[in-house]
């Protein structure tokens, strides 16, 4: 049996909080709200061949990774593609965390094709990875650099219509199904920015819980890690009120806009799911509950973070992902050395919200009783240091590398670390506190160790 909810957000939303959207309409930034499209439920991606049929596409494109096309979820698409007669070639390259150059291989392969619809079967990196290769091949005549986001990239905005791009997710998880952005790390700089628009978002995200069943225990990990601080980052970023100026044309609207009270719903939720479901999806592959669980949470933080933002645990990631030497990831089998992303992202977290808790401790310390913290007795002072605690005990009972030491940094590292978050400010902007350069090596001091 198969059973599928079909959300179209766009209508819960409007029926659900117009009262709300009329209050914050006079505010500075913000008062557009746009969301995803997400198909839920256990079997869901047999539909997508009829998906594409409906779309009326002739040559689709396929991506995935090398691990996951001899794996169950491209199995379920392809299946279901050949049964209802769509032509489509498979790009399988899509490098684990993409690069420019591994972004560019893929680009020119839907150049030299003329697609008429994109799939992307796999994590992040892949998902990031046809977006981009989407974005650009219908943009012909675009630089490489022009989408990218300031001030590594131009970043124009993206004018024209990009083909359909059908997303089904196999991590729980970037939520990259509901977003419209796309990582990769730029070489040059040794650190990880994006392309942020709209118009990649993908057209419908396909999430199909026995997706995940196949993942490696430390892929659950990670991307659970992932979800947690999508949520965490996105309940706690500055408010959307508090931004300015307000762009002079709405296609200039940032894609993160600061926390909000929608996304706020989901970010909270989010948490939750991830408080009560994480463990078991990480130490029990087969506990389908559990793991599908973690699949929606990863839907439901995306929704979150993707309107609302990230902020420096994200930003820091970047250079701790892109100066990587030779740490090897666990579980991944790959050639390249890697601290996978939501690694990257999470062994920063107990000094980020120790550091940002000041700025709106009630937000801080709900976030810690939501994970488990018994708040009654805290002071709201007290509110980091309580929230860094009990983030510590999760990677400690997941059995998380010691910090960035166990990673392969040492103090030594610490200005290059700073040197690469410094230019993400697309997401450091969106922290609730301002901080100097001598705060974030003291955030990077203070994440070496964890134990
Ligand atoms: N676009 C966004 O909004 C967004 C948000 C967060 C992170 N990201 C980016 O996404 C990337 C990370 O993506 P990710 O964490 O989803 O992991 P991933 O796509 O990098 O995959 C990690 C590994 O897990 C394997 N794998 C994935 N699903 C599997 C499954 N079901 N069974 C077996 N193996 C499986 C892959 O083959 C790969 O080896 C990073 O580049 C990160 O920067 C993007
Ligand atoms: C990739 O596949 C290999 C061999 O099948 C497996 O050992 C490894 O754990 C897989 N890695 C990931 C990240 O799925
Ligand atoms: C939290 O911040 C306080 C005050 O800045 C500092 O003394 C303490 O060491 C920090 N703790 C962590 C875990 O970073
Ligand atoms: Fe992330």
């Amino acid at each position: 049996m198969c059973t599928t909810i079909s959300l179209d957000l766009l209508v819960f939303v409007w029926t659900v909080f117009i009262p709300m959207i009329n209050r914050l309409i006079n505010y500075t930034l913000i008062s557009l709200f746009h969301y995803s499209n997400i198909r839920y439920g256990e079997g869901v991606s047999k539909e997508i061949g009829m998906d594409l049929q409906n779309l009326g596409a002739k040559n689709v494109c396929v991506m995935t990774d090398r691990n996951l096309s001899q794996l169950p979820p491209m199995k379920a698409v392809v299946e279901s593609l050949v049964k209802n007669g769509v032509k489509y070639k498979v790009y399988d390259n899509v490098r684990v965390e993409p690069t420019d150059s591994s972004f560019k291989d893929a680009i020119s392969f839907a150049k030299n094709h003329a697609f008429d619809a994109f799939v992307a079967v796999g994590g992040g990196s892949v998902i990031d990875t046809c977006k981009a290769a989407n974005l650009y091949a219908c943009h012909p005549d675009a630089d490489f650099l022009d989408f990218v986001n300031a001030p590594i990239g131009k970043g124009k905005p993206v004018s024209g219509a990009v083909k359909p791009l059908i997303a089904v997710p196999t991590t729980a998880g970037t939520g990259s199904e509901t977003t419209g952005v796309a990582i990769f790390d730029y070489e040059p700089l040794k650190a990880k920015t994006g392309i942020a628009s709209r118009a990649i978002r993908p057209t419908l995200g396909i999430v199909d819980p026995t997706h995940t069943l196949s993942m490696p225990e430390r892929v659950a990990a990670n991307s659970g890690f992932d979800v947690l601080c999508h949520a965490l980052e996105s309940y706690t970023a500055l408010p959307y009120d508090q931004r300015s100026p307000c762009p002079t044309n709405p296609i200039n609207r940032p894609a993160y806009q600061g926390s909000n009270p929608i996304s706020d719903v989901w970010s909270r939720h989010a948490l939750h799911v991830v408080a009560k479901y994480m463990k078991r999806a990480v130490r029990d592959p087969e506990d389908l509950e559990a793991r599908s669980s973690m699949h929606l949470a990863s839907v439901f933080a995306g929704i979150g973070f993707g309107n609302a933002g990230v902020h420096l645990c994200h930003g820091m990631s970047y250079p701790i992902a892109g100066n990587v030497k030779t740490h090897s990831a666990k579980g991944y089998n790959l050639e390249h050395p890697l601290v996978p992303h939501g690694l990257s992202v999470v062994l920063t977290s107990p000094a980020v919200f120790n550091f940002t808790a000041p700025m709106c401790p009630e937000r801080h310390l709900e976030a810690a009783e939501i994970l488990g913290a018994d708040i009654r007795q805290v002071k709201r002072e007290d509110a980091g240091a309580v929230l860094a605690d009990t983030l510590r005990q999760i990677l400690f009972d997941l059995h998380v590398e010691d910090g960035l030491g166990a990673v392969g940094y040492t103090k030594d590292d610490i200005p290059a670390l700073v040197k690469g978050t410094i230019p993400q400010e697309r997401v450091t902007k969106l922290s609730p506190r301002a901080h100097t350069v001598e705060d974030l090596s003291r955030l990077f001091e203070a994440s070496m160790k964890l134990y």
